[in-house]
């Protein structure tokens, strides 16, 4: 780990018992051995959250998010990886040693932190600066646009006064210098004027994060004006690209799905309509970074965009990035308004409402779009038409979606199935794409249940052996850490063998020795796989067998197959192992 012992760190984790720090934040009732919850890194309704108290790690069948208590903060507090340790620490009363840190990281997390300081207290200045005689002007701008004083309140909505530098005079005054005040974006320097405000005479939207700390701000003009919007720039706290407007107030929404818009005050205009659950990107196109920080929280996006030109072009953008990311996208009309914020004002919140409902089918928008390249009155521009539709179709990859949408568009459209299905066909076999695919794709398919099974059965025995460490003096001596062929599941195996030849098995250890995030969750879930409900003996004997053979079998293929023809070593093992299996066919065992 980067700047502690990993002695030190796994002081830390072991003082911190899962269950009582994730019980600060997640309801948990105890089931057996394990607890469960709601998962707190995605939207549910039945709990599929689990925390383990004997392993000392957490797992959601439903969105695979995982870990032990580190990661747990880490994910829950958007945390680094050192101030979950130190909050952690500070828990258990453990001290840790300041010369451990190096010297650059401490700095740069200082640095952090006191941005985040000018960032809340400017987002005081402005808040204050709006409740002030010198903001009427921005609270009638507000009151104008209908926004009642709860939700100014609710986004720390301010007012930066039309003096140039009173912001920046106010920050020196509390102690802040001008090289950490030019990195936290609110203060510009030039030559002539030295220090002055980036934003002033404007209305101030802060933007924070899913912790609610403000990371930068938007700031209109009252009126007409260029630009309409001002944004921070991006800092070492504020990224665009991962940032969300409204997420910190959409992540608690008892919907399970996410509206997404483009504006500031749509966010603000559908929240005071009840819909809590709005977010937008800040004045930058939706990025996968958006997506993955979406997935954290919904499975179903509804992009509920500007009906102009720009809109339909961002909705065409975000439906592929969406998808990418695993999360359905719907597309709600506003036309005829502009946008989400005057659709609401004329239509009101039921009507809002009836639109989400009717929410369109993202490959339905896009093929409406398409539809207005083409000319449906005229023969050859229609068939042009039907073919771009075929091709379209054929980005799907399953059969049966592929039908699915055959049978959608030919009715929406007034094509006949069978004709257009041909259609199909036949662009398809033109590009090469439609046979190619269907094969290609169920052998690939074929192929990849195989390997799932053999993954499956490496992790069902990776989580048994935790669970029941008896069990490794059965298997010892038929199954070591070689026999686990997937790199991430072959070191989890090597480290728990190696723990358990040390006399101390511990996951949760395994877990901190991953510096990846991504590889700590999938250990996770290796360690916590959903074992089947096994009663009797004679039942788990043949699901211990089963699971050791095919697990075994596939171990002694895969060798087989990437033997070095010079490993000799490597080619009595396998001899031997071959016949060690032939024993253990025999064998009784498992009692
Ligand atoms: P819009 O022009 O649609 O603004 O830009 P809006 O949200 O409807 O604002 P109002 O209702 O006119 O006040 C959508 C988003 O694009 C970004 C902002 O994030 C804005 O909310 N934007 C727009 C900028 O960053 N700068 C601009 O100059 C304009
Ligand atoms: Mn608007």
């Amino acid at each position: 780990m980067p700047y502690y012992s990993d002695d030190l760190i796994e002081e830390v984790r072991s003082a911190n018992d899962i269950v009582d720090v994730v019980s600060d934040y997640v309801r948990l009732q105890k089931k057996g051995n394990t607890y469960l919850g709601l998962c707190p890194f995605h939207n549910e309704k039945t709990p599929s959250f689990s925390v383990s108290r004997n392993k000392q790690i957490y797992h959601c069948f439903g969105c695979g998010a995982g870990g032990n208590v580190i990661t747990f903060l880490m994910q829950y507090d958007n945390d680094t990886f050192q101030e979950a340790l130190e909050t952690l620490a500070q828990r258990a009363g453990i001290e840790l040693p300041k010369q451990e840190v190096s010297a650059r990281a401490k700095q740069e997390a200082d640095k952090r932190a006191q941005i985040l300081e000018i960032n809340k207290a400017s987002a005081k200045y402005f808040y204050v600066q709006l409740r002030r005689e010198q903001g009427k002007k921005g609270m009638d701008y507000f009151v104008k646009r209908g926004l009642t004083q709860d939700i100014l309140k609710k986004f720390g909505l301010g007012y930066s006064n039309k003096y140039s530098d009173d912001l920046y005079q106010y920050l020196r005054k509390q102690g802040y210098e001008d090289n950490l005040l030019k990195d936290s974006g609110v203060v510009a320097f030039d030559e002539k004027r030295g220090g002055y405000d980036k934003f002033w005479n404007r209305v101030m939207f802060p933007i924070m994060d899913v912790n609610n700390r403000v990371i930068g701000f938007g700031g209109r003009v009252m009126g007409d004006g260029e630009p309409k919007y001002l944004n921070s720039p991006e800092t070492m706290v504020f990224d665009k690209s991962r940032s969300l407007y409204g997420l910190n107030l959409a992540k608690s929404s008892r919907k399970t799905y996410i509206l997404l818009c483009e504006g500031y005050m749509d966010v603000i205009a559908l929240h005071q309509a009840g819909f809590d659950n709005a977010v937008a990107s800040l004045g930058t196109a939706f990025t996968p970074g958006h997506a993955n920080l979406l997935k954290r929280y919904t499975k179903e996006v509804y992009c509920t965009f500007d009906s102009d030109g720009a809109g339909i072009k961002a909705a065409l953008r975000a439906i592929p990035i969406l998808k990418e990311a695993g999360i359905t996208a719907k597309i709600v009309k506003m036309a005829p308004y502009k946008d989400p914020d005057e659709f609401i004002k004329a239509e009101g919140a039921e009507a809002y409402e009836k639109r989400i409902a009717q929410a369109q089918n993202s490959f339905m928008f896009e093929i409406e779009v398409l539809e207005k390249d083409y000319d449906l009155k005229d023969p050859e521009s229609k068939t042009a038409f039907h073919n771009a539709v075929a091709r379209k179709i054929l980005e799907f990859e399953e059969e049966l979606e592929r039908e699915n949408y055959i049978e959608a568009v030919a009715e929406r459209y007034h094509i006949g199935f069978e004709n257009l299905r041909k259609l199909v066909m036949h662009q398809g076999t033109r590009i090469g794409i439609a046979r190619e695919a269907r094969t290609l794709k169920s052998g690939i398919q074929e192929k990849r249940k195989k390997e799932d099974g053999i993954k499956q059965s490496q992790k069902l025995m990776l989580t048994w052996l935790i669970e029941e460490p008896s069990l490794f003096e059965q298997i010892e001596s038929y199954l070591g850490p070689e026999d686990f062929t997937d790199g991430l599941y072959r070191q989890a195996a090597e480290m728990l063998f190696s723990q358990y030849r040390a006399g101390k098995l511990n996951p949760a250890g395994i877990i901190s020795m991953f510096a990846d995030e991504e590889q700590q969750r999938e250990i996770a879930g290796l360690f916590h796989a959903r074992l089947k409900e096994i009663t009797t003996p004679a039942e788990k004997e043949k699901a211990l067998r089963e699971t050791m053979i095919r697990l075994k079998e596939n171990s002694i293929s895969y060798r087989s197959r990437h033997l070095e023809p010079t490993d000799l070593e490597g080619l009595q093992k396998l001899v031997a192992d071959k016949k060690n299996m032939q024993k253990f066919y025999r064998m009784e065992w498992g009692r």
